[in-house]
């Protein structure tokens, strides 16, 4: 009997595994098979542990034409960063669909990272204005980092201003990113000041109240939300999200625990049919997205595990293309 190869792939393997634009249409297909029912994507488990200030997601998937099964366990911990370690931690196990073979082991928070950022690259390049030059982000975490990187993948951004209520951590997203980038990124003094003639606008913080205000938002922004994801828990004001354009990851998923959504509707300001499309209906044509250069646009993700199924593959095959990684015997 042969023995079983595993894959260890760190955060570094698959950062250089999968860059950003092949991560952007790899989440435009991903959402597209999802949309068309091509998917087996069972409602996650949020397993909430609040005696440690965390909560826990068991994340299953299984592509019917990929022939791969992915599992990511996902932790967020609030208490993190004043102990020095990361908000989110993450592994994603990958496994043969047709004989069940383990295949890879993954770091997951990268992996959950890029393709967070990437479906937000994918809305973006299908609901913001082509002439979309500037981006304001909220939150200056490693979920911010990828927004803006996704973003400059998709248009030709110009200039990108970020507002976290964490002066420090603006500053050091301001430095990192302008060089990474390779354009000007300066931390702004206010959230009115961050939307100050932005055509794109990315939320990505961990708040558990709007993190502005509805009336400083220029006309025609396309905005990603990707922070909340608990019923009570929401970065977006209910008069952005009564007046937008409304396109989700899955509508199931963002019904269950998009505080986002739910907030107004418990208001009593819109109902679930306030979700115009999810975005794989966008990818296929199936549903409009912007209508015109004066709309607002919202793209509102909470996270589905087709999108860790669809980076771990194809980082997997990648990465034995390029030799990365650490073989293990199982
Ligand atoms: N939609 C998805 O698929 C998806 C995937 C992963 C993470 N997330 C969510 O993204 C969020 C960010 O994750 P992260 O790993 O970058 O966390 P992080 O803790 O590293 O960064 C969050 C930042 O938000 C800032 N912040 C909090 N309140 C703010 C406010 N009112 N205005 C401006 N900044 C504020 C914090 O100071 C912090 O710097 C989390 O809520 C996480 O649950 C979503």
């Amino acid at each position: 009997m042969s023995r079983t190869k595993l894959l260890f792939l760190s955060a570094d393997d698959a950062r250089r595994a999968l860059p950003m634009p092949d991560a952007v249409e790899a989440m435009k297909q991903a959402f597209a098979e999802l949309s068309a029912g091509q998917a087996i994507v069972p409602q996650r488990i949020h397993m909430p542990l609040p005696h440690a200030g965390g909560d826990v997601l068991f994340m299953p998937a299984a592509g019917i034409d990929a022939g791969q099964i992915s599992m990511k366990i996902i932790t967020l911990f609030e208490g993190n960063h004043a102990k020095g370690l990361p908000f989110i931690h993450a592994l994603i196990v990958l496994v043969d669909g047709l004989d069940g073979r383990p295949l890879a082991i993954m770091d997951g928070a990268m992996i959950t990272a890029i393709r967070t950022g990437a479906a937000s690259g994918a809305a973006t390049d299908l609901l913001a204005r082509a002439n979309s030059e500037t981006v304001a982000v909220f939150g200056a975490g490693i979920q911010a980092q990828t927004q803006l990187e996704a973003v400059c993948a998709v248009r030709p951004i110009v200039r990108a201003s970020v507002f976290d209520s964490n002066t420090l951590a603006a500053m050091e997203f301001e430095t990192e990113m302008s060089e990474r980038l390779g354009i000007p990124v300066t931390a702004a003094s206010s959230a009115r000041a961050n939307l100050a003639e932005a055509d794109i606008v990315c939320t990505a913080t961990t708040s558990e109240t709007p993190v502005f205000d509805d009336a400083d938002l220029t006309p025609g922004v396309h905005i990603n939300a990707v922070g909340s994801y608990k019923p009570l828990v929401r970065e977006i004001p209910s008069e952005t999200v009564v007046r937008a354009r409304l396109v989700v990851d899955e509508t199931t998923a963002i019904l269950e625990e998009a505080g986002d959504l739910l907030i107004p509707i418990n208001e009593g300001l819109i109902g679930p049919s306030h979700i115009c499309a999810e975005l794989g209906q966008i990818v296929s044509g199936d549903k409009t997205g912007r209508r015109n250069d004066d709309e607002v646009t919202l793209f509102k993700s909470v996270g589905i595990a087709i999108q860790d199924l669809a980076a771990a593959g194809r980082i997997l095959t990648n990465a034995r293309r390029d030799g990365l990684g650490t073989e293990l015997d199982f």
